[in-house]
């Protein structure tokens, strides 16, 4: 989604706000734009293509400003050009507005200023916003913001400059994240703390329905209503040096990288050895009320969602609880049939993705509690859900996840582990099972450490179109995952089944250029997995084995083997994961893929 940033203080604003949108880039990046007002007149630059080309285009130019405005695009409406960059001004020339989310009465809005003799420049919801805010200014534009958004059906995340009001920013939110930036005489407004926490910590997010009047020293919140709104700011808990490249290549390789960590930071306090026990804070359920839970929902997108086909069966092997998972974007339509001893899970990196607050929103409405597993504190999700496990990946700016993925993995398993030993599950299970888990992270990185073979491996796919990912039990997610992180970052085909399932149709695509990813740890699938692989061989198909270390006996059956560290069968998917994320990296680096920020995607997804 979009990238929002503004700013008003005492400093020169020009390069605070390019820099700031440098860091926002991954959220949305077809074009971009900015706004500030030099010597009191409204001064605006944009251009289709990345931000490097806006600041090619500003050249020398240093605005002598210390208010503005900037926004990098995932285009909704209409495509990206540089008419329909944002900021958008009004008929007037003297408002300026930037946007992320959708207008969904845009057009009925827009016809209603065409009677007035408004003319448009764009095909966006965004510039009919600007011209209905100016239509109903009057000279108090705080007031005209509120009204307008009154009118508006849809979702937004705004920052509003006037000419008329030379040291103060606007801005509001319904569904699209909002977070304040409060400085030292100076404050910021972001759709993501990354734009700012280089130079301020000291945040204050906004709500739906909120609206905030920026000045260089002070803020106020209110509601659209107008009513008064209090709130402390809370402190980010990261440094900027977190959400920097340090020395890696792209930021998707960094957090690769990252994984074993991320795995450590889930589980950081919440794992008690010596008593074979998990125990995560935050959940706000007492035990009667985790053994009274009959079944478990999971709702996510994306990697979350596979993520929650992980945590499903984890779930269900540790916790011998009922679990299905939902993609989020169906749930919230279906009529899901819930009752009081149904507990939700709500999985996302972001903690925006609009499609999983909707769902969430929606289990809520029917009385059932939701807990969230989330990456970014204070993100919306985190704070409309129940209660739930932060899973302290830090920033993650890649726009395929990974690290994330690994820690929503390890959340799920120590909440089945948890609710496993107010269960079935023994002391002496459980003392297993916490005794692998705090050496999985070594493990990670000992399969992290195969990664120039992977480089080297990934060559020989490089040239392919089509691809199979084929897994069992707890792997038959990480192949979904796995399919998933090649096609979003190398544009290349790929799909995933249960290996078994091969056999009952897709088989028909084999050939020798329809190559096939196997994960076939040493687990009780072994022997299966192998005849499968004799299937595939046997149609001239293409094989990638994932096996577990000293298999090596799968050199004669694969053309290309990658090794896994040995662990508890359940556990392999901490594991196999690392070389398809490896994998998927070194086939779009070998194609010349823009890793960090693929084509078309955005790293978090506001609109539905
Ligand atoms: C994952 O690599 C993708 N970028 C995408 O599928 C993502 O997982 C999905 O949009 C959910 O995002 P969230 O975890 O922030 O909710």
């Amino acid at each position: 989604m979009c990238g929002i940033i503004g700013y008003v203080g005492k400093r020169p604003a020009q390069n605070i706000l390019l820099d700031g949108l440098k860091r926002l880039e991954y959220r949305g990046y077809d074009s971009a734009g900015i706004a500030v007002l030099e010597h009191g007149k409204l001064t605006v630059e944009k251009n289709v293509g990345r931000i490097l080309e806006l600041e090619a285009k500003l050249g020398s130019t240093q605005w002598a400003s210390t208010i503005g405005m900037a926004h990098t695009r995932w285009a909704t409406h209409g495509k990206p050009s540089t008419a329909n960059a944002h900021p958008h001004v009004d008929h007037t020339g003297k408002l300026a507005l930037i946007h992320n989310g959708i207008i969904e009465n845009y057009r009925e809005l827009r016809k209603e200023l065409e009677k007035k003799g408004i003319a448009f420049q764009s095909q966006t919801d965004t510039e009919v916003l600007v011209n209905l805010i100016s239509d109903l200014y009057t000279g108090d534009l705080r007031t005209a913001v509120q009204e307008a958004l009154k009118l508006v059906r849809g979702t937004y995340g705004i920052v509003v400059l006037h000419e008329d009001h030379p040291g103060m920013l606007i801005t509001a939110r319904n569904g699209s994240p909002i977070v304040l930036g409060l400085g030292d005489g100076e404050n910021f407004v972001a759709s993501d703390v990354t734009a700012m926490v280089a130079h301020t910590k000291n945040v204050v997010y906004l709500e739906d329905g909120e609206i905030a009047e920026l000045h260089a020293g002070t803020h106020e919140i209110r509601t659209i209503g107008n009513e008064t709104v209090t709130r402390e700011a809370s402190e980010v808990a990261w440094s900027i040096k977190q959400a920097e490249r340090q020395g890696y290549e792209h930021f998707m390789l960094k957090e690769i990288f990252e994984e074993p960590e991320a795995m450590r930071n889930a589980m950081r306090g919440r794992v008690i050895p010596s008593e074979g026990l998990a125990k995560l804070g935050g959940l706000n359920l007492t035990e009667d009320e985790m053994r009274d839970v009959r079944r478990i929902v999971i709702i996510a997108c994306g990697t979350a969602y596979y993520a929650g086909t992980v945590g499903e069966y984890f779930l269900e092997h540790y916790a011998r609880i009922p679990t299905e998972v939902e993609f989020a974007s169906e749930f919230r339509y279906n009529n899901p049939v819930l009752d009081e001893h149904t507990l939700v899970f709500a999985v996302s990196q972001s903690g925006e993705t609009a499609d999983t607050l909707a769902a969430l929103r929606e289990a809520q409405r029917k009385g059932v509690r939701v807990l969230g597993i989330i990456n970014v504190v204070g993100s919306t999700i985190a704070r409309e859900s129940n209660g739930g496990v932060y899973i302290h990946s830090g920033p993650e700016i890649g726009v395929a996840s990974t690290k994330a993925f690994i820690g929503q993995i390890t959340a799920f398993l120590l909440i089945a582990f948890q609710f496993g030993r107010l269960r079935t599950m023994s002391q002496q299970e459980g003392i297993e099972l916490a005794n692998e888990l705090i050496v999985l992270p070594e493990k990670i990185e000992r399969a992290l450490a195969y990664a120039n073979r992977v480089k080297e491996i990934a060559k020989h796919y490089a040239s392919y179109k089509n691809f199979f990912y084929l897994g069992r039990g707890a792997n038959y997610p990480i192949a979904l995952e796995g399919a998933l992180k090649l096609k979003e970052i190398s544009y290349l085909h790929s799909e995933a089944y249960p290996t078994a399932e091969m056999k009952h149709g897709p088989i028909a695509m084999i050939d020798e250029n329809f190559p096939t990813v196997v994960i076939v740890p040493n687990d009780l699938y072994y022997e299966k997995n192998i005849s499968n692989i004799e299937e595939i061989r046997a149609r001239s198909g293409k094989i990638l084995a994932v096996t577990t270390e000293g298999h090596t006996i799968l050199e004669e059956y694969a053309d290309d083997v990658l090794y896994v560290p040995e662990t508890l069968h359940p556990l392999y998917p901490f594991l196999t994961i690392v070389p398809l994320h490896l994998l998927a990296y070194e086939v779009a680096v070998d194609l010349q893929r823009d890793v960090d920020k693929p084509r078309n995607l955005a790293k978090s997804v506001t609109v539905e």
